[in-house]
C-alpha cells in the first residue's frame, strides 16, 4: 500500500526580530505579561521585500534541495495562507512563477491556523489517486501586515514565517497514517480577519477595523485544547496506537499555556511537545511546517518514529494528522 512520506522540509523566516521590550514601548504591555500569558519573547516581522509569497518560495526551494528534486520535478503546489499578497493571483500561483515550476498547478486554501495540515491531507488525497505525483505543500504567513498595532490583545501574538514539505508516494510502511479535519463556522466571530490582501496600502490606513485580525482570546483558548486533544484521540483511536508510543507532537504554536494544557489532557510530559512560541509567536498556517523543519534539521525525528500534528484556528477549523516518519 502507497502511503504520502515527506521527503524534504525547509522553512523561511524574516530578519528583523521584535521582541516583548519593543512591543513595550509600542501599547501598554509588559514582558512579564505576554512571557506569562504566552510564552512568547520574539517574533519575526517581514521588512521591505519580505511577503508571503517569497517567504514560501525561500522555505520551499529549501525543501526541494532536501528532497534531491528540482521546481521542474512538481506536480502541485499548495500554499495554506489567509495572508497571500493578493486576492488574485493566489500565492501558490507566485511560488509556482518564483521557482519556475513550469509543470505544477497551484493553488491557495484558507483553513486559517489549520491550512498546512489541511493542505497535508489534501496531497495525501492526490497522492492515493496518483502516488508518483511530487506536492508542494506550504504554509506561509505575513500576518505583521494584517494585525492592529494598536490592539494589545492580539499584536504581541503574531509574527511572519513560511514553511513548506515536498510529499510523494511510497511504499515502505511509513508515511501519513491517518488524518482528521473538523470545521464549524457557527462560531467565525471569535476569530476573524475581514481583510485579505497583505500588500494593499489602503488596508493599513488607521480606522480600517475590518482590516486586522479580531480575537475572544480567553474563548477561543478553551475551543483550541478541547477539540485538538479530540481529534488527536480520534486519529490514535483509528490507528489503534496508544498515545505513548508517539515520539513528537507538533501542534499549532499559539500559547505556551495551550501546550501545556494539551500535554496534560494527553498525560504526555511536555518533552514529548514541540515548543518554538517563544521565539516566532503565532505564525498562523506557517507553524506545523516550520517546527517539522526545526525538529528534522536538528534529528529530533528519526525514521520509524511516530509523529502527531495538530492544529486549531479561525473558522474554526481543527484536526491531527498521524504521521510514521
Ligand atoms: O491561532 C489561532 C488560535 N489562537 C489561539 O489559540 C489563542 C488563544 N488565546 C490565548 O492565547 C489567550 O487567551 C491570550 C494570550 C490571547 C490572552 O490571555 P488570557 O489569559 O486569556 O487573557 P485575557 O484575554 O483574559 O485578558 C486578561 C487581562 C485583561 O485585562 P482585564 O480585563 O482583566 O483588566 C486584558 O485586557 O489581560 C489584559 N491584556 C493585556 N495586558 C497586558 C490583554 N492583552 C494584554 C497585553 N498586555 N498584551
Amino acid at each position: 500500500m502507497s502511503r504520502s512520506i515527506i521527503i524534504g522540509t525547509g522553512s523561511a523566516l524574516p530578519e528583523r526580530v521584535l521582541t516583548n521590550f519593543d512591543l513595550e514601548k509600542m501599547v501598554d504591555t509588559s514582558d512579564e505579561w505576554i512571557t506569562t500569558r504566552t510564552g512568547i519573547k520574539t517574533r519575526r516581522i517581514a521588512g521591505p521585500g519580505e511577503n508571503t509569497s517569497n517567504l514560501a518560495s525561500l522555505a520551499a526551494r529549501k525543501a526541494l534541495a532536501m528532497a534531491g528534486l528540482t521546481p521542474a520535478d512538481l506536480d502541485l503546489i499548495i500554499v495554506g495562507t489567509i495572508t497571500p499578497d493578493m486576492t488574485m493571483p493566489s500565492c501558490a500561483c507566485l511560488v509556482q512563477k518564483e521557482l519556475g515550476a513550469a509543470k505544477a498547478f497551484a493553488f491557495d486554501l484558507n483553513a486559517a491556523c489549520s491550512g498546512f495540515l489541511f493542505g497535508l491531507d489534501v496531497a495525501d488525497k492526490y497522492l492515493c489517486a496518483n502516488p508518483a505525483m511530487k506536492i508542494l505543500v506550504i504554509g506561509a504567513e505575513t500576518l505583521s501586515s494584517r494585525v492592529d498595532w494598536q490592539d494589545r490583545n492580539t499584536c504581541v501574538l503574531f509574527g511572519d514565517g513560511a514553511g513548506a514539505c515536498v510529499v510523494t508516494g511510497s511504499d515502505a510502511d511509513r508515511g501519513v497514517l491517518a488524518s482528521r479535519l473538523f470545521a464549524d463556522g457557527s462560531l467565525w466571530e471569535l476569530l476573524h480577519l475581514e481583510a485579505a490582501p497583505s500588500q494593499n496600502p489602503e488596508l493599513r490606513r488607521p480606522g480600517q477595523e475590518g482590516a486586522a485580525i479580531r480575537m475572544a482570546g480567553r474563548e477561543v483558548f478553551k475551543n483550541a485544547v478541547r477539540a485538538m486533544a479530540d481529534a488527536i484521540q480520534q486519529v490514535l483511536t483509528q490507528e489503534g496506537v496508544a498515545v505513548d508510543r508517539v515520539r513528537l507532537v507538533i501542534p499549532h504554536q499559539a500559547n505556551i499555556r495551550i501546550l501545556k494544557s494539551l500535554a496534560d489532557h494527553l498525560s504526555l510530559p511536555l518533552e514529548k511537545i514541540y515548543v518554538n512560541v517563544d521565539k516566532y509567536g503565532n505564525t498562523s498556517a506557517a507553524t506545523i511546517p516550520i517546527a517539522i523543519d526545526e525538529a528534522n534539521r536538528a534529528g529530533r525525528l528519526r525514521e520509524g518514529d511516530l509523529l502527531l500534528l495538530c492544529s486549531f484556528g479561525g473558522g474554526f477549523t481543527w484536526g491531527a494528522t498521524l504521521i510514521r516518519w
